[in-house]
């Protein structure tokens, strides 16, 4: 493509924020306006188009979209012919479209989870429209399949397995923002992975908020377990990761299968959120501690040298030191090797929401503190056993701090850093452990 043809195209610009599944659905988003002849920018004041794709899950994550939706405002003034455009979980929420409406009158299309296949019809109206385009679907039940999507690598993809969530954990805004849960067919998913190892793909992440009950709405009923062993058969596909797995779900049938998978990474994010059981019953997790001890054990039982993450969650209504001490006593005894750690945010349309007795902020802090105290020395004493091993690494990218290094991730997903430079990048090589921390590993490539 030469310079003026480029110069022609509209550009568009995308922030993402929140989970993969949003990253993912950026990735599509991008294959469609790509398809419609927009190229990429970014910088959001070169953009013909601007999309935020935004996440509900915390407060802050949403409190970060009003604050970026207001500094727009300056930029459409001086470019009025500028579009902007919010979907992603956010927008599902009637009274969030409302607050858009009113206070953030320079967004031009709002649309939502279900129907960013609309997305060239909806730039089309907002055109030839000045006022707001706002089209947010309900849950339709159905999956669109068949969308392009712009991979941000090539060696390395997210394939969605399924969509929605059934759970309901009492203080969790994902099932009112993405919908029931709905699996896709195993011939679409293996369709999508044959094709991106055509394409020199390496590895996928196979996304879904509960993958480990994958199947169980399709006609034909298809285990996590059976799609796992199908897509290590796949050739070309040299990784397989999948997120994020519930503990109520995991099956033997799947821990035989990721033992048994060669291409199934050794690497498992299994979130408990809390420790005590009269939480997790306030949570609606559905398992005990003591369940949650005894699967982590059978995993490790069976795959000795798996990486085993978490996510916790500090100061959840009703929260009590007692409470939280048996937190504690999970991250001291399961080790993990890293964990997501998140103080209880609000979420309004929520059980949890409504439950009188919110833990006060200053103590939810104090508690996240101590938790971080205690997983973080876990965590390097685990990597530090990595010292002087030869680890198979699939490089990503330059490291962003010493351009002289590149980063990649072990099979355990750990990142490391070595030097090295960008023809490395998209393969598999080994490197031996010479400095491990807490989170990262530094390395030296092996011949
Ligand atoms: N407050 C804090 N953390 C939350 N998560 C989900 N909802 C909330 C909330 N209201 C966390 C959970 C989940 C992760 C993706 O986000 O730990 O596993
Ligand atoms: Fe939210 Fe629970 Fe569903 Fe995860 S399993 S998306 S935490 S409701």
């Amino acid at each position: 493509m030469n310079k003026a043809n480029n110069l022609q195209k509209r550009k568009y610009y995308i922030e993402t924020w929140g989970c993969q599944m949003n990253e993912h659905d950026s990735e599509k988003m991008s294959g469609i306006l790509e398809s419609i002849g927009y190229i990429e920018t970014n910088t959001p004041k070169d953009a013909d188009l601007i999309i935020f794709n935004t996440c509900l899950v915390r407060k802050n994550a949403e409190l970060k979209v009003y604050g970026n939706l207001g500094h727009l405002k300056t930029l459409k003034n001086k470019k009025p012919e500028m579009l902007i455009a919010v979907c992603g979980c956010m927008t599902q929420k009637k009274e969030i479209r409302d607050l858009i409406k009113e206070k953030y009158s320079h967004v031009d299309i709002v649309f939502g989870t279900h129907n960013i296949h609309k997305l060239p019809e909806l730039i089309a109206n907002a055109r030839q429209n000045s006022r707001m385009i706002i089209d947010v679907w309900e849950d339709s039940g159905n999956i669109i399949e068949g969308l392009p999507a712009k991979r941000k690598y090539g060696f390395k993809a997210f394939v969605n397995v399924m969509h929605g969530c059934n759970n309901f954990c009492t203080y969790c805004i994902v099932p009112y923002t993405r919908g029931r849960e709905k699996s896709r067919l195993p011939e679409d998913i293996l369709r999508e992975i044959n094709e991106l190892s055509a394409q020199g793909c390496k590895e996928v992440t196979l996304l879904g908020q509960n993958v480990n009950s994958y199947g169980k709405n399709l006609d034909k009923k298809v285990s996590f377990a059976q799609l796992l062993r199908m897509v290590n058969e796949v050739k070309g596909i040299e990784r397989i990761r999948f997120t994020t797995s519930h503990p109520k779900d995991l099956s033997d049938e799947l821990i035989l299968a990721i033992k048994e998978c060669d291409k199934v990474c050794e690497h498992i994010h299994l979130p408990f959120q809390a420790g005590s059981n009269k939480i997790l019953k306030a949570m609606n997790r559905k398992y005990s501690k003591e369940h949650y001890l005894n699967l982590i054990e059978k995993i490790k039982n069976e795959i000795p040298n798996i990486a085993i993450t978490t996510d916790i969650i500090v100061g959840f209504p009703g929260e009590t030191e007692e409470d939280f001490e048996e937190t504690l006593d999970v991250v001291r005894k399961v080790k993990f090797d890293s964990a997501f750690t998140f103080l209880y945010s609000i979420r309004k349309g929520t059980p949890a929401a409504k439950m009188e007795n919110q833990v006060p902020e200053d103590i939810k802090h104090k508690r996240f503190k101590r938790l971080l105290d205690t997983i973080y020395p876990i965590s390097l004493e685990i990597n530090q056993k990595l010292k002087n091993k030869v680890v198979e690494v699939l490089v990503e990218e330059i490291s962003k701090t010493d351009k002289t290094k590149v980063t990649g991730r072990t099979r355990t997903n750990k990142v490391v850093h070595f030097s090295g430079d960008k023809n490395l990048i998209g393969k598999l090589v080994k490197v031996r452990i010479t400095n491990p921390k807490t989170w990262t590993l530094e390395g030296e490539l092996i011949d």
